[in-house]
């Protein structure tokens, strides 16, 4: 006799978490890929080479259906465009918003538009984007210029913005705190995550407030920031006017929900500060060598923060530590490609030359 457990079908994150979506009417119908529900995958080796004595988890946010955390925020803002009978959805991008706009969109039968900064996007995103089937349009400018026309575009009433400006995109991306504690059974002592227009850091301490507020945890966790050093406004306290960093995603020089970010870290008592391109890149080989996961390099900024600060002591004895890993590696194949210059051996298809090759006798 064989004992089988029943595997139920996941409705995505806006049904599971229902009860939490006030702003969701009654009845109506939900543009979902199936998103959320991602893995939070221990990480040992990780952790000792932060200096160990805590436990790590990685929120692998890179197996969501287009292969980053933005589509747990894309189903809520695309239900709303369908709700609110929107003619035309856009959004400002550093290319995982678009990919998740163009797929729902679709999804759901509007026009999509992404507005994107010529040159800056991520090779996989940009692929994304055209197969889903978005209207691009490239800037000769940065994220920064290209939501400051979105704002404007979206005053038409015809138009539905699906930035992280529209508070229901955070309200979608709340359920990933939301299922870290379902998965813990309690919340971490530490949240890490990387802070790029701070959408992200703000939905989480929502998600973390509310989840204390219904008493389904009894702590809050210190929320852990990390931008680039290029483009790290909120760390340095003014605006970045000509932000620069590999991690592509997260290049922005004046983040939309900077207040939410900073409210997060000061009620929480966390941090948020910023780390170089080559703790990044270091932190990115690292990621996926010693813990099997692949993610682009905007998600291991914070990697390299959990790094440095574990080394400084800062984490004590005993702490549950998480960490969000944004967005799939294979988005930016080309980053992956000139980190390991190193090609392979071509031979021939002979034993006695792959013996060879290996110097294995
Ligand atoms: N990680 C990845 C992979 C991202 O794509 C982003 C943001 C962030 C982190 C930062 O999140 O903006 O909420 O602080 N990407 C946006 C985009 C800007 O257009 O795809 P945030």
């Amino acid at each position: 006799m064989m004992h089988h457990q029943t595997l139920s079908a996941w409705p995505g994150v806006l049904e599971f978490y229902r009860p939490y979506m006030t702003w969701l009417p009654e009845g109506a119908s939900i543009v979902t890929l199936q998103e959320g529900n991602t893995p939070l995958i221990p990480a040992p080796r990780l952790a000792e080479l932060a200096g160990g004595g805590f436990e790590l988890f990685l929120k692998y946010e890179g197996v969501n259906p287009t292969a980053s955390f933005k589509d747990r925020g894309m189903t809520a803002a695309m239900t709303q465009a369908v709700i609110r009978k929107a003619k035309l959805v856009i959004c400002a991008s550093t290319g995982n918003t678009s990919a998740s706009a163009a797929a729902y969109a679709g999804r759901a039968g509007l026009r999509c538009v992404v507005l994107l900064p010529h040159g800056k996007i991520a090779l996989g995103k940009l692929a994304q984007a055209r197969m889903y089937g978005a209207e691009i349009i490239a800037l000769r400018g940065n994220f920064d210029d290209a939501l400051r026309l979105v704002r404007e575009l979206g005053a038409r009433p015809d138009v539905e913005v699906v930035n992280s400006i529209n508070p229901v995109r955070i309200e979608g991306q709340k359920s990933a705190a939301f299922e870290i504690c379902d998965v813990l059974g309690r919340a971490p002592d530490f949240h890490f995550l990387p802070v790029g227009n701070a959408g992200n850091i703000t939905a989480y301490w929502k998600g973390f407030n509310e989840y204390h507020k219904h008493g389904r945890i009894s702590i809050l966790p210190k929320m852990c920031g990390f931008q680039a050093a290029g483009s790290a406004p909120i760390v340095t306290g003014k605006p970045v006017t000509d932000p620069q960093t590999v991690a592509t995603a997260i290049r922005i020089g004046n983040p939309a929900s900077w207040q939410g970010a900073s409210a997060a870290v000061a009620e929480s008592g966390g941090v948020i500060e910023s780390v170089t391109d080559a703790e990044i890149l270091a932190a990115y080989a690292q990621t996926a060598r010693l813990e099997g996961l692949f993610a682009e390099p905007a998600s291991t900024a914070p990697v390299a923060g959990l790094l440095r600060m574990g080394r400084q002591g800062l984490i004590p004895k005993g702490s549950v530590v998480t960490l969000t890993l944004t967005g799939h590696g294979l988005k930016d194949p080309d980053t992956a490609m000139d980190q390991n210059k190193i090609d392979a051996v071509v031979v021939e298809p002979h034993l006695d030359a792959v013996m060879e090759s290996l110097a294995f006798s």
